[in-house]
């Protein structure tokens, strides 16, 4: 029977680029809650989804040639894209809502149009600092040396008409909210927004924008776009059917959310405007926010634009999801920021899932099956060798119960450890190996190997939130799937007397750590160079193409041009017996005498340009790179053997 409704959520994530390692943390995380949750019989609604309107959007796919929605939807939908992620990582999200869905769309135009009517949203102008990249308005008291608090990037002035949400109206409403109980984790988090936000005073939130056109238009003023916070936020309710019929039955059932899990930096959003909206808009409050710390590299934050980001496919790819999942969920503590760093992931990957976990499944299977063919008598020789591992296997789920219910996922995971090392211990003292010598052993080395199997059976179990599909594959290896259940997790001895096993592959093989570290660095560069190409540019038709007058050229002349470090002055021989001058920017890579007499090719058909004076009646064809923000072009040269005038086609 269902303990109730739990309905937790990711953050929805922003389209303009591929997810790193970051974002794959927040995702883990609340999988492993929302798996937890139902293994103890909630019945679970995990929300993910993306954001995907604004700025931001509108002008990385006008870099790339493409609509905005044909850019998001590569994204989002795309091979290597986040839904693709999200099932390579195992995450069992029930629901994926995209801010383009249409009942999205209506239901925000209809929230916007109700908190109109009501007077909480009103038209003015906005003044102020903006920061692009972010999408946030900002006053000068909350910039932090003139640039943005949340990014550190330079803002502008701006100045638009806009519409304006009350904030202020709500912002005592909103400190108590925050000041009562546990709205808002980890509690360090409360002081902070308070002290930051709520006392230098509450200004209106402008919530409208008319300076791009990518948003959900404003259904009684359509110049002006929803603002993206607004928009986003509120996903968190339509995706459960809030303003919308997409969904019959489940805002009844789900809403509000039991948690929202957030990374720090958009907590201000999560605890002091979303709260604010919902009162607005007269709607029940969500029961928590949780505030996650970051991934950091070498202790700073990674970005795109850094060039710093870990790609979680490569890594997931090459040592399996779980491996990532648990190194994830083990190696930091939710609420604070912590460092990654490949040697701390293969060092956890060797010592606890390769030997405290994979290894001694692998050794306690081998047993049953070595010493009784796969299947233990059902004769017991209990020691008091076995009460401590016994007790705290029997103790264990109720203390990762309160560890879960507190997000103190990595102590959970440290706790299952404790047990498995414990069961390690076990096997030295017990010596198995030791008993089997003897035939009159046979009822207590039957003992310590079901003691062994009904251990593994607990922490497994009690791991399947985190690594689902190893945990299941242990379990069938230990012939326990069907024992597997939460109230199983808090009993000793569940398993048959006569306890079978069937051996299965190795879990969690061992890497080899210093060729690993070395083999991902090289990855890590090539992937990096990959990602630096640009993308392919939208088709066009062949007839467009052929427009393009492409010809072989050889080289007559090639001089710098007076007065210009870039420019070269080349006559070419086109093959129609008139010379043809043009002029080209790569001085910087070539001597000119070093041209003459090479094969080339130009588009003749390019129309007349004048520079530095000089006329340029075409264009030569070079390669061009990016490299570190700079360009680099290579001259094509062809095959001398081609004539001058053959055409490129
Ligand atoms: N679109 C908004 C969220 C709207 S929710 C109504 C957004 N998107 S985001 O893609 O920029 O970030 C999504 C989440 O990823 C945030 O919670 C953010 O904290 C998290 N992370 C991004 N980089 C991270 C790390 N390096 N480490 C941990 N989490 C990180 O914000």
């Amino acid at each position: 029977m269902s303990k109730g409704k739990f309905f937790i959520t990711t953050p929805i994530y922003y389209p303009s680029d591929k997810l790193h390692i970051g974002h794959t943390y927040c995702t883990v995380a609340t999988d492993s809650i929302a798996r937890y949750k139902r293994m103890c019989g909630y019945d679970v609604m995990f929300l993910t989804g993306a954001d995907e309107h604004g700025l931001k959007i509108e002008e990385r796919a006008r870099e790339a040639g493409v609509t905005p929605k044909e850019f998001v939807d590569g994204i989002v939908e795309g091979p290597g894209g986040i839904k693709a992620l999200w099932k390579l990582m195992n995450i069992s999200n029930d629901r994926f809502v995209r801010t383009t869905d249409s009942y999205h769309v209506e239901a925000v135009q209809k929230i916007f149009r109700k908190m109109y009517d009501k007077g909480d949203i009103y038209k003015g102008v906005y003044k102020g600092m903006y920061c692009t990249p972010c999408e946030s308005f900002w006053t000068e008291s909350q910039l932090v040396d003139g640039k943005c608090p949340d990014c550190g990037r330079p803002v502008h002035y701006a100045e638009e008409e806009a519409y304006f949400f009350r904030l202020s109206k709500y912002a005592e409403p909103v400190q108590k909210l925050l000041e009562s109980g546990t709205f808002l984790e980890p509690a360090s988090r409360v002081n902070e927004m308070i002290n930051n936000f709520i006392k230098p005073g509450v200004e209106d939130l402008c919530v409208s924008r008319t300076s791009f056109t990518w948003g959900i238009p404003v259904e009684f003023d359509p110049k002006h776009v929803v603002y993206v916070w607004l928009d986003a936020l509120f996903s968190y309710a339509s995706a459960v059917g809030y303003m919308n019929d997409n969904f019959p039955g489940d805002y009844e059932r789900y809403w509000p959310a039991d948690v929202h899990m957030v990374g720090k930096e958009i907590v201000r959003f999560h605890s002091i405007i979303w709260p604010a909206m919902l009162m607005s808009a007269g709607e029940p409050l969500p029961k928590k926010i949780f505030g996650h710390g970051w991934l950091l590299l070498e202790g700073g934050k990674m970005s795109k634009s850094k060039g710093n980001v870990v790609d979680p496919y490569l890594l997931a790819e090459r040592y399996g999801t779980d491996s990532l999942r648990y190194f994830l969920m083990r190696e930091f503590p939710l609420g604070t920021d912590g460092n990654f760093s490949n040697e701390a992931l293969c060092n956890r990957i060797n010592s606890d899932l390769a030997n405290d976990f994979g290894n001694l499944l692998s050794r306690t299977v081998s047993m049953v099956e070595k010493y009784f063919d796969g299947k233990l008598p059902a004769d017991r020789c209990p020691d008091p060798a076995d009460e401590e591992l016994i007790g705290m296997a029997s103790k264990l789920r109720d203390i990762y119960e309160e560890d879960m219910d507190h997000f103190g996922t990595q102590n959970a995971l440290i706790e299952i450890f404790k047990v498995l090392s414990r069961a390690n211990k076990y096997i030295d003292e017990c010596k198995p190996w030791v008993l089997a010598k003897e035939e009159g052993n046979r009822a207590r080395l039957a003992t310590v190997l079901y003691n062994l199997l009904d251990t593994l059976r607990i922490c497994m179990t009690l791991l399947t939130p985190f690594i689902p599909e190893s945990s299941e594959k242990g379990l069938q290896q230990i012939c326990a799937t069907e024992f597997a259940t939460w109230e199983n997790a808090a009993r000793f001895g569940v398993l048959p007397p006569e306890a079978e096993v069937r051996k299965g592959e190795v879990l969690f093989p061992r890497i080899d750590i210093a060729k690993e570290l070395e083999e991902l660095e090289r990855l890590e560069a090539a992937k990096r160079k990959a990602a630096a190409v640009k993308p392919v540019l939208p088709n066009v038709s062949i007839d467009e193409f052929s427009k393009c007058d492409m010809r072989v050229c050889k080289i007559l002349s090639c001089e710098a041009v007076p007065g210009s470090s870039k420019l070269l002055k080349f006559m070419l021989d086109d093959g129609t017996g008139t010379p043809r001058q043009i002029l080209s920017g790569i001085h910087e890579y070539y001597k000119p005498e070093e041209l003459v007499g090479k094969t080339v090719v130009a588009i003749l058909n390019l129309p007349n340009r004048k520079m530095m004076g000089l006329d340029s009646n075409g264009m030569l064809l070079s390669a061009l790179k990016e490299e570190n923000g700079k360009e680099k072009l290579h001259l094509l040269i062809l095959d001398d053997a081609i004539p001058a005038g053959y055409q490129i086609c």
